[in-house]
């Protein structure tokens, strides 16, 4: 019990960090902070973990604490090493509360579909997006297993309690993607997943999750 509410105090002590680093480090990217403030108003009373918790509940999940989400600071290391640039359309698989999409169309440029299977995520980020009438953000409620892939140049992809065989349904798709579609993956590459080479791997780096550091494997499909 205690070491819940010490890891609860923890969160929200790095949540109101990362609000303010946000803030200032992307202060000159006014629809962002606009869409960035909009959204986390929307999440007020009823944090992102929440929102995952009960729908994780309702499916009867075995683990109800597996959100989780890349802070902002850490995605523009991803995308600056990942290379990301506006021309690229980005799939963010499992977008969770949406930000890190706001983050990639508002503040990188590119095209961003973000698809998540939590209503209560996609709700939120959807009428976000009305009211601020965004362009070039598609919001799917859809498990990614199943949704259309296609003109994706980029994958975003940060699911690290999924279990193996999961993680091999999922690579298994992204191996049929056209070569040189590129996929950052947190925590594992997708090559171990697959007997027959389907990926190159470019690089591996570390940065910060709420938890600690993990691993960014980039890779291309072949
Ligand atoms: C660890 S969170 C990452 C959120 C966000 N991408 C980020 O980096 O901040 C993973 C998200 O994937 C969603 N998810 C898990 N399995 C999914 C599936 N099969 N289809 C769609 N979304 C899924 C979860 O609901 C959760 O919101």
């Amino acid at each position: 019990m205690l070491k819940l509410l010490w890891i609860a105090l923890k969160v929200k002590w790095q949540e109101c960090r990362e609000f303010a680093c946000v803030v200032w480090r992307f202060r000159s990217h006014k629809a962002f902070l606009l869409s960035y403030c909009l959204l986390a108003f929307l999440y007020l009373f009823s944090s992102p973990y929440s929102v995952s918790r009960r729908y994780l509940k309702w499916i009867d999940a075995g683990d109800v604490y597996s959100y989780g989400e890349t802070p902002l600071t850490s995605l523009a290391e991803i995308a600056d090493r990942t290379g990301i640039h506006a021309s690229d359309h980005v799939f963010e698989l499992g977008a969770g509360s949406g930000f890190t999409s706001l983050w990639l169309r508002l503040v990188k440029g590119c095209k961003i579909t973000a698809v998540e299977w939590v209503p209560g995520f996609v709700y939120r980020l959807k009428w976000v997006v009305r009211v601020l009438k965004l362009s070039g953000v598609e919001v799917r409620c859809e498990d990614y297993l199943q949704t259309a892939l296609e003109n994706a140049t980029v994958i975003y992809l940060f699911a690290s309690n999924l279990d193996d065989l999961t993680i091999n349904k999922l690579a298994e798709r992204l191996a049929a993607l056209p070569s040189g579609t590129r996929i950052a993956s947190v925590s594992y590459p997708l090559q171990p997943y697959l007997k027959q080479p389907a990926f190159d791997l470019v690089e591996r780096f570390e940065v910060c999750f709420p938890w600690g550091r993990a691993d960014v494997y980039v890779q291309d499909v072949v």
